[in-house]
């Protein structure tokens, strides 16, 4: 029945910065939580040998037969031992390759770089990982720019690089700014950065100096949202648990849920978003309004556009033509979760402005829409 283009492609993005304490870990993991509550499926891997991902999960490395590190080892005969035997299920859509200390072996088992890059790349296999229907792979790196964090970087598409207000990450940032470009000269496309505020203390005056100086730095490459300090992480990560399982109403979790929808955004398909371009997904994206949830796309050409889903069962109804071809319709759409699609001249399409998508029985994703109870 749906026609699909576009299908998402997995995206491998590493969370780097040479500096310690600047919410690499904090952000691989809830990141990850967060993308798998949206129904992201999502494989995060543990590449620092200290192993902070994974207990911040509640897993513990030393209890288990394989580690990240057995899968890597050089010696290991091809086949013998297979992704799905060593990632652990940490929570629903949510894997994770462990670490354990002995992973910094690597460092010294392999004479360079790149022959650990070969062995990541049989390892985890992006086509395979496609298959297995995983939709992003996030690599919590080490506090340094060794062989593991120029590994990953090799293996990534993109790059997020937290940034804590001190004085120091001000100073790391040509550090790491000069690696990035150094990796990009031996890539054919260059890594896509992004940059995230971490630890935001809106009363502390020098958080707002490093934030300015830090946007002058990465311009729009720089996350909107920011993340505040709060002490629910430290309490979160001592209970080997996200705020999205330990603090669901937080601000903690509210930060990380916002910087999952932001970076769903900026991968959407580009081939889909039209003249709105990014900004667009915010103008008209599903919003509730009297009477319903107003949904909208714009399309000039479009002779016409109908909407179908959960909450109209399917049965498709027309949205009626506003000036400069914006197609608007209010429907009643209860509490709980939604799929549903257009239909712009026939042709079933997802919602452009809408990053949250859900792989359908079809072999192509539908949108999807989670509404609260209203309070
Ligand atoms: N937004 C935040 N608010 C308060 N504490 C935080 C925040 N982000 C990280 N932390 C804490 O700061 C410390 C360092 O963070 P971590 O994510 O481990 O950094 P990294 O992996 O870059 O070394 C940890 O104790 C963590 O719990
Ligand atoms: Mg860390």
């Amino acid at each position: 029945m749906t026609h699909d283009f576009g299908v998402t492609s997995l995206r491998i993005v590493a969370i780097a910065n040479q500096k310690g304490g600047c919410g690499k870990t904090t952000t691989s993991i809830h990141l990850a939580a967060c993308l798998s509550h949206l129904q992201h499926k999502t494989l995060l891997i543990d590449f620092d040998p200290q192993g902070h991902s994974t207990c911040g999960l509640g897993i513990h490395a030393e209890k288990l037969p394989h580690t990240l590190f057995d899968l890597l080892h050089p010696a290991i005969a091809p086949g013998s031992l297979t992704f799905s035997e060593v990632a652990v299920y940490a929570r629903p859509h949510l894997y994770v390759m462990p670490a354990y200390v002995v992973l910094g072996d690597l460092e010294d088992l392999y004479p360079d770089a790149e022959s650990l890059q070969e062995a990541f790349l049989r390892a985890f296999d992006p086509e395979a990982l496609e298959r297995e229907g995983f939709e992003t792979v996030l690599i919590d790196c080490p506090p340094n720019l060794g062989k593991l964090t120029r590994t990953a970087l090799r293996a990534a598409g993109e790059v997020v690089v937290p940034v804590e207000p001190s004085f120091f990450s001000l100073h790391g940032l040509a550090k790491i700014s000069e690696t990035l470009e150094k990796i990009n000269l031996h890539r054919e496309q260059p890594l896509k950065i992004h940059a995230l505020m971490t630890l935001f203390d809106a009363r502390n005056p020098f958080s707002g100096e490093v934030h300015a100086n830090v946007r002058k730095h990465f311009g729009t490459r720089l996350f909107q949202t920011l993340i505040r300090e709060d002490g629910l992480f430290k309490e979160a990560a001592g209970a080997g648990q996200t705020t999205v399982d330990y603090a669901p109403q937080s601000q903690a979790f509210e930060d990380y849920r916002d910087l999952a929808l932001e970076f769903l955004e900026r991968g959407m398909d580009e081939s889909l978003m039209d003249a709105a371009g990014l900004q667009g997904a915010r103008r008209f994206g599903p919003r509730r309004v009297v009477g319903g949830m107003l949904f909208q796309i714009a399309h000039e050409q479009a002779q016409s556009v109908e909407i179908a889903g959960d909450f109209n069962r399917w049965i498709p109804e027309k949205l009626r033509r506003r000036e400069g071809g914006l197609w608007q319709l209010v429907l009643p759409v209860a509490a709980g979760r939604h799929r549903y699609k257009f239909i712009v001249d026939g042709e079933w399409r997802r919602d452009p402005y809408q990053p949250l998508q859900l792989r359908n029985g079809f072999g192509g994703y539908d949108s999807y829409l989670e509404l609260e109870h209203s309070r």
